[in-house]
């Protein structure tokens, strides 16, 4: 089933729809995409630079409606990456950031720890994991007064782990313990970042779509404080047919946030030879209501899918038991790569068809929780949802890092940087906050330039 997939090497304005435009208007910043990680790098960036422009794009309506709601809510403790990746250092902050942000704002969120539950051939896996997670070091930024220990796990046995979720199946010998991990409300995560970001001054324009850029060539002669990115953007939901309603503004500093999108922003800028590919893989959830798992208050992982991959590339954390905020049964994600058409124009294109849950899927996912929970039953299970992952790489690859790439419109000098987030799957909700604070902090305080005025050229 995974042979031959092919991912998609377009770029906003494949078709050549968009001609060039000069800009109408300069800001300090534009962010491209509104979903958790557009708004926390906006949020950071109004924090830091708080006299510079910044206007957030987003092609939906609302915040947050492609991957920042369609995902397990799990606030990850940091368990699976290696240790140096940026999957783990983010994972590790942007833990220790979201638990403060969600008792600050007063998002619902619940520390509810998770089992990751093996058999007898997995108790080496997860002694290993136990083993990193002592390791881990404190990553950039860390609070050690918040918390000196990085990552707490435990080593249980089997009989123990039965003691915390009853119905687990008697396979099971061993388990790791991750007190940290918990969940939270995605939307009203995402509500509290949009209405900081408002407080701050920033603007958000809804409805409003990024479909050509450019490096702003001419720019460095104007009085306009440099180079920058040409962005046009659409706004309404109806196509239009040429770029006579186009928008071009010119951003100082662009930051590519677009999730499934982001990789058609970044071509954009390349030449077709360069471009980075995307694949899309998806993931379903269902609700369950039956037998089989009474008791239950924690989260509950199996060992199972992660480790008998060899080199295990973590495409997936294994269908998982979770709960919504009002403590409902959820089961999910599963793993369903998408083939690019070779027609497709557009990422929504290859993966909107896929949005709606299915019964099928719903099916085979009693299978996999039947390995742990023996006394779940298929009726029990109701499709719920579907979210797409942005990959990198194709099935099959060896793991894959978050990119966090920077092109600059003048290069040479390192000016104008466009900064793009590629292939921010799990744990990218987790991640959000310290994603946005090694961006602002890290990336662009330090080269802190002079601010541009905000006018019309
Ligand atoms: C099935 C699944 C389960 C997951 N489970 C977890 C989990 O339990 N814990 C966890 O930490 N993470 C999880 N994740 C990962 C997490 O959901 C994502 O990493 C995170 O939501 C990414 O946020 P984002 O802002 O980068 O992307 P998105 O939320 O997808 O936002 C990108 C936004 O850009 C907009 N956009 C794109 N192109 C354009 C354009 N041209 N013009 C204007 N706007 C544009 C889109 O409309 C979109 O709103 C999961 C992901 C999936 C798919
Ligand atoms: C670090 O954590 C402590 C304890 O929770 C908190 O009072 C303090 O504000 C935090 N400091 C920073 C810089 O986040």
């Amino acid at each position: 089933m995974q042979a031959g997939i092919r991912g998609l090497t377009t770029s906003l304005n494949s078709a050549g729809k968009y001609m060039y435009k000069s800009p109408e208007a300069a800001v300090d910043h534009i962010i491209i995409g509104g979903g958790v990680v557009g708004l926390a790098v906006a949020r950071a960036l109004l924090q830091c630079f708080p006299d510079k422009s910044t206007i957030l794009i987003e092609r939906h309506t609302r915040p947050g409606e492609e991957a920042s709601s369609r995902n397990s809510e799990v606030i990850h403790g940091g368990l699976y990456y290696p240790p140096n990746s940026l999957k783990t250092r983010l994972c590790l902050r942007g833990r220790q950031m979201l638990y403060s942000y969600c008792a600050k704002h007063d998002i619902p969120h619940r520390r509810l720890g998770k089992l990751v539950v093996g058999r007898e051939g997995q108790r080496e896996y997860l002694a290993k994991m136990h083993a990193k997670a002592r390791a881990l070091r404190a990553p950039p930024h860390w609070n050690h007064s918040a918390d000196p220990q990085v990552l707490p796990t435990e080593i249980l046995s089997g009989v123990a782990a039965r003691e915390c979720v009853p119905e687990l199946a008697r396979e099971i010998t061993s388990a790791l313990w991750s007190p940290l991990t918990g969940i939270v409300d995605s939307a009203a995560l995402l509500n509290s970042l949009e209405k900081d970001i408002r407080d701050a001054g920033g603007t958000i324009a809804y409805a409003t779509r990024a479909v050509r850029i450019d490096i702003d060539a001419a720019a460095a002669e104007r009085s306009s404080g440099g180079p920058g990115w040409v962005v046009q953007t659409v706004t309404g939901t109806e196509e239009n047919d040429g770029n006579a309603d186009a928008d071009a503004t010119l951003a100082r500093v662009l930051i590519n946030a677009a999730g499934l999108g982001a990789t058609s922003v970044l071509n954009e800028i390349l030449p077709p030879a360069r471009h980075v590919p995307i694949y899309f893989a998806r993931g379903a959830y269902a609700t369950y209501r039956g037998p089989g798992v009474r008791d239950i208050q924690h989260l509950v992982y199996p060992a199972d899918e992660a480790s008998t991959a060899k080199g295990a590339s973590f495409h997936s954390l294994g269908t998982h038991l979770t709960f919504d905020m009002a403590g409902n049964v959820r089961f999910g994600p599963d793993i369903d790569w998408l083939s690019a058409p070779n027609s497709a124009k557009h990422d929504e294109e290859v993966w909107e068809p896929h949005l709606s849950p299915d019964e099928e899927r719903a099916h085979s996912m009693h299978a996999s929780v039947l390995r742990y929970l023996p006394g779940v039953k298929p009726e029990g299970f109701q499709p719920d949802y579907a979210g797409i992952r942005p990959k990198l790489a194709p099935p099959g690859a060896p793991f894959q890092d978050f990119v966090v790439r920077t092109d600059y419109a003048e290069e040479r000098k390192g000016r104008a940087p466009m900064i793009s987030l590629l292939g921010i799957e799990s744990p990218g909700l987790t991640a959000s906050l310290a994603l946005a604070e090694m961006v602002v902090e890290d990336m662009l305080a330090k080269t802190n330039e002079k601010r541009i005025e905000t006018k019309i050229i």
